[in-house]
């Protein structure tokens, strides 16, 4: 078989290059499928009207074996967890009362859901440090310390 020319290379370099576009083209222009609009509303039903974090007892159960896991109770006394009862911070008994997280964040879920997980970006210089925690187990921390005085 004869080598190809340098233009033959090139055309079929072109072709596998324009190769998805044609496609997508075949699809409708990439227009997304009508299935996929109606899957997209149906999951959006599915989501609760209030964070699932507002006193969901699934979420405070994953808080709990986070809190467990990761060892924030090593620092803080935490209503619930037995063992140990840190000193290093300060007790976490009747948090969800308290008006400002570390004096100077509002008490919200999401300023909380941000401050066990990473306290020194949330608020410069304290003394807590960062969590190895996932932004979703933050969120399960914050259900947790908010409805502990309930359990
Ligand atoms: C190494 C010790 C240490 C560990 C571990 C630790 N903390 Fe803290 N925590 C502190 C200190 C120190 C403060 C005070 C920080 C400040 O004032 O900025 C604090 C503050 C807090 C506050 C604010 C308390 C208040 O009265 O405003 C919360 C809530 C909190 N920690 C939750 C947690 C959670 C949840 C974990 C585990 C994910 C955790 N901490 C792990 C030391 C720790």
């Amino acid at each position: 078989m004869q080598a190809a020319t340098s233009t033959q290379v090139a055309a079929r370099r072109a072709e596998r290059r324009d190769a998805p576009f044609a496609n997508r083209n075949r699809r409708g222009g990439g227009a997304v499928p009508a299935s996929l609009v109606a899957l997209a509303l149906l999951a959006g039903c599915k989501e609760p009207a209030l964070p699932r974090y507002d006193f969901d007892s699934a979420a405070m159960e994953r808080g709990r074996e986070v809190i467990e896991r990761v060892g924030c109770a090593a620092c803080h006394e935490i209503p619930g967890i037995d063992w140990p009862k840190g000193r290093l911070g300060t007790s976490l008994k009747g948090f969800d009362d308290i008006g400002l997280i570390a004096g100077a964040l509002p008490n919200d879920a999401e300023n909380l859901a941000s401050f066990v997980r990473n306290a020194p970006a949330t608020k410069p210089g304290s003394t807590m440090p960062a969590m190895p925690i996932t932004a979703e187990e933050a969120r399960d921390v914050a259900a947790y310390l908010y409805g502990m005085n309930d359990v």
